[in-house]
């Protein structure tokens, strides 16, 4: 076990692209004292079982600590458990409303809601395109609540040769967002 400062909790909602947080955790796999605390949602599952055509078991295998997204009595539910921040990787735009509504109806948009009320960081790689009114403004209304919207949009800078190579640009982003020193990608200097 770590210490607390060290533990990141990490959502996976049921957009497109759940490869991206297959390759967060892995990535957090290779960082000395990270410890990813992992919830689902079951949209998360459906498209780990459509797109990567995999057991959603397998994702969860990778993370250090897995919660049941029904059971609101977690540890990740309290703001006195104590972590780095958050991050939903990718978000789906059924995730970001309930964020921005403080919803809470299951245990990724409860332990998203105490980490904005802990002030505490919380990343949302947003996936959906075109993006509505709706959309927008539910981006602007975690925003300004201290999230950060870090949508998966792709960059050539850093010469990707493989699909792996963008999904590593994007975890990278996110973990410049944490402060986490990496070398997930090539900067630009
Ligand atoms: C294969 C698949 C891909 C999807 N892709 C997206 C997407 O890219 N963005 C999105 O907002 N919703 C997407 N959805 C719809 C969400 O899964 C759906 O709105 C779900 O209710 C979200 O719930 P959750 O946020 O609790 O996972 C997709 C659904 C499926 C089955």
């Amino acid at each position: 076990m770590t210490t607390p400062s060290r533990r990141l909790v990490v959502g996976i909602s049921g957009s497109s692209a759940p490869q991206l947080g297959d390759v967060f955790l892995r990535s957090c796999q290779g960082i000395a004292g990270l410890e990813t605390h992992l919830v689902m949602s079951a949209g998360a599952r459906r498209s780990i079982e459509l797109e990567m055509g995999e057991d959603p078991a397998a994702v969860e295998a990778l993370a250090d600590v897995v919660y049941d997204p029904a059971n609101l009595g977690a540890a990740i539910s309290s703001g006195s458990f104590r972590t780095i921040g958050m991050v939903v990787i990718p978000c789906s735009m059924g995730t970001l409303g309930g964020i921005a509504a403080g919803t809470s109806t299951d245990l990724l948009r409860r332990a998203a809601d105490v980490t904005l009320k802990e002030r505490r960081p919380l990343i949302l790689v947003a996936r959906e395109t075109p993006l509505s009114l709706i959309h927008l403004r539910n981006m602007e209304t975690v925003t300004l609540a201290g999230a950060t919207v870090l949508p998966p949009v792709p960059a050539f800078y850093h010469k990707p040769k493989t699909i792996t190579d963008l999904l590593l640009h994007t975890c990278g982003r996110v973990l410049d967002q944490l402060g986490i020193e990496h070398e997930l990608y090539r900067r630009w200097s």
